[in-house]
This record gives C-alpha cells, structure tokens and sequence, in this order.
C-alpha cells in the first residue's frame, strides 16, 4: 500500500538554471532536476515528447501533475491540446506562491494561475486551445477509459515509489495510448527499459537533460 503523501514536509529549493522546485527530505527526492528543473521538462517532455507530435488536436496525460510546470510549458506552446493531469497529492497553494515559473518561461497571460485557479476533477478551459482536467486520485487506481496521443510519465523514481514503476501500471498506460502514440520519463533505468519492452512498447534510449546521460522514450506501434 502507497503511504500517504499528504503528511511530508516540503522545501522550495532554487536548480541549477535559476528555476525553483521542491525537495521533499523524509523521500530524499527532488520534483525535478536539480541541474534545472524548467531545463528538464523543456528536454524530456517538450522537446523528445509533444515536439515528435504532430497531429492536432493532441491528447496528453501526465501521471504526477505535481507543480504544474510540465502544463505550463504544454500550454505555451500554443497547440491545440486535451490535457489529462493525474496528481494524488496536489502541492498545496503556499509552496505554488514560491515557484518562478511564469517569471522564467514569458508566461505573460499568467497562464500558469489560471492552471491553479481550474478546478479538480473538471474539464476546464484555460486558452482556446488548451483544455485541462486535473484529477486527484492515485494513477494506480485510475479507470482510463479515453485513448492518449502522448503520456508524460513523471512519478518519483523507483528508488522513493516502485510501486508506480510496475509493468501492470505499464501495461494500464499502453492500452490507454493511441497506436504510434508516445510515452516519455526522465528515467533510463536498465529494469525500467525492459519491464516497458516487456509490455509491449518500443523503446529509444534518448540522450538526457544535461546532467543525466539518458532518458526513455516509448512508443506503441
Ligand atoms: C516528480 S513529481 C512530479 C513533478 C511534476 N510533473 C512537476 O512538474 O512538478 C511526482 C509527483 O507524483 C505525485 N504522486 C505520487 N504518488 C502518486 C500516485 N500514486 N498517483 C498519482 N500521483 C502521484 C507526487 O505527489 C508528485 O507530485
């Protein structure tokens, strides 16, 4: 059984490009890089995961919506997109008031408040082009009935929550995925590589985000 989030201390911590993030000392885990946390998500997800989509409109689902930022960074790039955040444990507003997300990104339509201000469990309009459903529930529980062009797989890493890299959640996220649909995560993992393979996935191993040699990418083809 996952133990309850909910009760851990969290610190804001300034990365290495000047981006915040949160470190959560009883896990001894980080949201993000510490070599940069915007850095990251603009190379693992943007760039080696929305960037190789190109139909419209796209359907993302990101499991560990956490901060926003990977939304944030989604929403900015104009494209018309559903996006599906699954968060068991949403950081609460005190810890979102410390993040310098929107200074660093031009985000001028204060983008990244209106992600804050749009309700739980509601499909809520954010842009004309950018739909969002925030959904508190833990992804292991999660009936996903819809078909996703695109999975931002960003949970802990397996040392702080194995129980989310497991091939039965594995095998949940590829039968949500549309054929040639993309999985992408931070991490590059040997076991991880082959307990995706194993449930069918095809997997590239990607240069990482400076920092970290590499990351994964999936597809379902
Ligand atoms: C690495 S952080 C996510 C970083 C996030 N994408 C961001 O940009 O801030 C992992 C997230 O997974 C969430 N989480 C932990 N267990 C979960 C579960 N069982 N289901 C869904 N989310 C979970 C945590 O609360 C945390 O927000």
């Amino acid at each position: 059984m996952e133990k309850d989030q909910n009760r851990l201390s969290r610190a804001v911590i300034t990365t290495k490009d000047g981006s915040k993030s949160i470190f959560v000392p009883e896990l001894d885990e980080h949201y993000h890089s510490v070599h940069g946390a915007i850095q990251e998500a603009l190379h693992v997800f943007i760039g080696m995961g929305l960037d190789q989509c190109s139909n419209e409109p796209i359907r993302i689902l990101e499991v560990g919506f956490g901060t926003g930022l990977n939304c944030l960074l989604t929403c900015l790039t104009g494209r018309e997109i559903f996006y599906h955040g699954v968060e068991a444990y949403p950081v609460q507003r005190e810890i979102l008031n410390k993040l310098n997300y929107s200074e660093l990104t031009g985000d001028n339509k204060s983008l990244f408040k209106s992600i804050h201000k749009a309700s739980w469990q509601s499909d809520e309009r954010i842009t004309p082009n950018f739909r969002l459903l925030k959904d508190q529930v833990l992804i292991q529980e999660i009936e996903l009935t819809e078909q996703y062009n695109l999975i931002y797989f960003d949970a802990f890493g397996p040392r702080v929550q194995k129980e989310l890299w497991d091939p039965k959640l594995y095998r949940k996220l590829y039968s949500a995925l549309t054929i040639n649909g993309i999985f992408v995560t931070y991490c590059a993992k040997g076991q991880v590589r082959r307990d995706l393979q194993s449930v069918g996935f095809k997997i590239e191993r990607l240069p990482g985000p400076p920092g970290k040699r590499e990351m994964l990418r999936g597809r379902k083809v």
